[in-house]
């Protein structure tokens, strides 16, 4: 996709990949819609930060009807917002749980429904979920976030199924451990990580890809 004087949606654009993703996307000429609770600290013309919490609904038609207040279409979803809770399964809490599912899961419904219509009318558009290796493995402690991630990936490939033969992409990418704010949230630190600048311009790079190359599921791991 060139990316010149489109329109890109991303969530979860506070901090992290998507914040880095934002930035490139802009610089390559696209107009931006961030969507994040906390105000997203980039000052360009091109960029509109929107608060939204992607697990409710109504807080997410918000953020879309502006998005759509004067165009019928996006070119791009990114569905990005996420965070990490972990712990073996007794000790997880429930309300954890519920919201983790809500976030990284739901969020990424309510936001994709909003976009669909309008890209299935023009033909065309690009829809990128960020998953994670945890979405194709499981692993000890992470249960309630491997079940949101395989979920999202279970989304993301009947999404891709539904969607190819109105010309639509839909790719899920699944990063290994970034170096971002997630990790001070999820009480863990890994060995390895990557940089989130360069994981935002991995993504960047498959959404550049020809129109007509669809990457499905793809994994980047630290070495
Ligand atoms: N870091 C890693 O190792 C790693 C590896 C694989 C996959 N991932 C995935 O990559 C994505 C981005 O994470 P990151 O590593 O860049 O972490 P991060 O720096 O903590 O960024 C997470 C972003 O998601 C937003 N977010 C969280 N909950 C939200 C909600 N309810 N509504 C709206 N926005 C919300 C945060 O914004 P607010 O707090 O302002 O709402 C923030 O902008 C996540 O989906 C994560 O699961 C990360």
């Amino acid at each position: 996709m060139e990316l010149k004087g489109r329109v890109a949606v991303v969530t979860g654009s506070s901090s992290g990949i998507g914040f880095e993703l934002c930035g490139l996307l802009l610089d390559r000429g696209a107009a931006v819609f961030g969507l994040s609770r906390r105000r997203t600290g980039i000052d360009h013309a091109a960029f509109r930060w929107l608060k939204a919490d992607v697990s409710r609904r109504e807080e997410v038609d918000r953020a879309f009807d502006t998005v759509l207040g004067n165009r019928d279409w996006v070119d791009l979803l990114v569905n990005n917002a996420g965070f990490g809770a972990f712990g073996e399964v007794e000790s997880l809490d429930p309300g954890t749980w519920e919201r983790l599912i809500a976030t990284n899961l739901t969020g990424a419904f309510h936001c994709t429904r909003r976009v669909v219509p309008g890209m299935k009318a023009a033909r065309s558009g690009t829809i990128v979920n960020v998953s994670s290796i945890a979405g194709k493995r499981g692993f000890r402690g992470g249960s309630a976030y491997c079940a949101s991630k395989f979920g999202l990936n279970g989304f993301s490939e009947a999404l891709m199924e539904e969607l190819r033969e109105y010309g639509i992409r839909v790719s899920s990418v699944n990063p290994g451990s970034t170096g971002t704010e997630f990790f001070e949230h999820a009480g863990i630190e890994p060995k390895n990580m990557m940089n989130a600048g360069e994981v935002a311009s991995f993504i960047l790079s498959m959404i550049e890809l020809p129109d007509d190359m669809l990457p499905d599921q793809v994994v980047l791991r630290p070495l």
